[in-house]
């Protein structure tokens, strides 16, 4: 595992952006595996930038993304659909039909898993997944729970996560109480993985995934065991690593 700390904010995205644009630079049909939440914003700023000065190609690129609320339709501004086409795709010249997030509004959810998962797979697997961490340890929506699920699943989100996300609506009612996302099998067999955080609130948490015991309370603790990760944070994220 390597672990990077950045002065602040800017830095970590900086930094996480030029490990994203090598890897697209060093194969440019990639399958990038992103990632939601306000941290990633500074890196797809930061890549949408390099894009405009003609640094990075993202023509080739394929993407799939970790997770999607339950009940929001693609055009609800909550929506992680939503997110990434207004914060990335639309920005850059990757192809729509390329980029893949799950369907929250599925109806049959273990069957909308079935089908991302054989997705993925059809894609030759995900070569870069970025990551956020959620202040439960989780990653996607993979909260803490007895044991890890490795497809792409439906989740009951928990209250900390609620809470957290309400930001983001206009009530804490608001928020969906559900959410398919990736199982921690395909993060896991992602080739490289790629962690930001930011903030003293991630601090505690980073810290526990990275040094505490690996156990599906603290999801991101898995990482411990994956061959090539890398996480980025700002110095507030790593004040006590
Ligand atoms: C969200 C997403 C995660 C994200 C996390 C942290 O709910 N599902 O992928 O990493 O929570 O969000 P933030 O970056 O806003 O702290």
């Amino acid at each position: 595992m390597i672990i990077f700390s950045a002065p602040d904010y800017n830095g970590m995205s900086r930094k996480a952006a030029n490990l994203i644009s090598a890897q697209v630079i060093l194969k440019p049909d990639s399958v990038l595996g992103l990632a939601t939440g306000s941290t990633p914003l500074g890196v797809y700023a930061q890549l949408i930038d390099w894009y405009n000065k003609g640094d990075v190609d993202f023509s080739k690129v394929r993407s799939v993304n970790l997770d999607e609320y339950c009940g929001l339709a693609p055009d609800h501004e909550q929506s992680y659909h939503y997110y990434m086409k207004e914060n990335f795709f639309k920005h850059i010249n990757i192809h729509l039909e390329n980029t893949h997030v799950p369907n929250g509004l599925a109806e049959d959810v273990a069957e909308e898993g079935r089908r991302y998962d054989a997705l993925i797979e059809s894609l030759g697997g995900i070569d870069l997944q970025l990551l956020g961490i959620g202040n439960t340890g989780h990653i996607g929506f993979n909260e803490p729970s007895e044991s890890y699920i490795k497809e792409t699943h439906r989740v009951t989100l928990n209250q900390k996560t609620i809470d957290a996300n309400s930001r983001f609506f206009a009530s804490k009612d608001e928020v969906p109480r559900y959410a398919v996302t990736m199982g921690i099998g395909s993060i896991m067999k992602a080739k490289k993985v790629l962690l930001v955080a930011n903030g003293a609130g991630k601090a505690e948490i980073l810290y526990q995934s990275l040094f505490g015991p690996i156990t599906p309370e603290v999801p991101a603790s898995i990482l411990q065991v994956h061959p090539d990760v890398t996480i980025v944070g700002d110095e507030e994220a790593m004040s006590v690593i």
